[in-house]
């Protein structure tokens, strides 16, 4: 199996579950995602116990706060080796510039965590852009303008829906990472997901790394529906 790209959402509260799951796998290198349930709960021992297993690590703590604090945040997340973390891109350019500044600072063999940006969350529709936070432009156009913005402060791609990551590419580049989440397989249930899209058709859409949850951590077979993904968006 090639580099996976496929960042599996370990959505656990303990350190014993994230275990038990991850010793069901043979893969040497998976790439998972830990997130602020998991990180508020077990921490950086999570991250290392992670880490000696060998696989990569999108760590999503989404930072956003006055630039001088993200930059020195991300100092010490650069410092525990992980792969990738992100911020919000409401933050402004300066938060994501101090972003970079301090991951590089931080880095360790001077291998820079990649640094990618949440636009719109998908859990925002225009009727809460216009209603609350008095953003009148069309969302779609909101979420290309931070796009671009995260990519004017030096970051390496963004967090955005796969219906998203074409336009994204047209505008900013293959080089620009879109980041996928919102993945089912066609026999799923959909959750709390709005619009969703299976491995196949995101890579049709071009997502650089799909980000997959339930369907493999709640899957009666999470081993075979995780190659079952990874086929897909390989296009095997
Ligand atoms: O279980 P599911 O596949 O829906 O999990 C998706 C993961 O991606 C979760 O960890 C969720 O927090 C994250 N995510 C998302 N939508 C975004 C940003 C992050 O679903 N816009």
């Amino acid at each position: 199996m090639n580099e996976s790209r496929i960042c599996i959402a370990l959505d656990f509260q303990t350190k014993a579950e994230v275990e038990e799951f991850l010793d069901k796998f043979q893969e040497e290198k998976l790439y998972v995602k830990v997130g602020m349930e998991l990180f508020y709960g077990e921490g950086i021992e999570m991250i290392k116990a992670i880490k000696e297993r060998g696989h990569k690590i999108f760590l999503d703590l989404k930072l956003h706060d006055i630039p001088n604090t993200v930059k020195s945040a991300m100092k010490q997340l650069a410092k525990l080796d992980v792969d990738m973390v992100n911020v919000h891109a409401s933050g402004s350019v300066a938060m994501m510039k101090a972003a970079i500044d301090g991951l590089q600072e931080g880095s360790i063999h001077g291998h820079r965590p990649l640094c990618i940006a949440v636009t719109c969350l998908t859990s925002l529709d225009q009727e809460i852009l216009d209603n609350e936070l008095l953003i009148h432009e069309p969302l779609e156009d909101v979420v290309l303008k931070w796009a671009e913005n995260a990519k004017e402060a030096g970051l390496d791609g963004v967090v955005c829906s796969p219906l998203e990551s074409k336009s994204i590419h047209e505008h900013l580049g293959m080089d620009f990472l879109t980041v996928t989440p919102g993945i089912r397989l066609a026999s799923d249930s959909v959750n709390d997901q709005k619009r969703v899209t299976t491995p196949a058709m995101a890579k049709d859409l071009t997502s650089s790394y799909i980000v997959v949850g339930r369907t493999i951590t709640r899957a009666d077979n999470p081993v075979e529906t995780y190659r079952e993904v990874y086929r897909q968006f390989q296009g095997e």
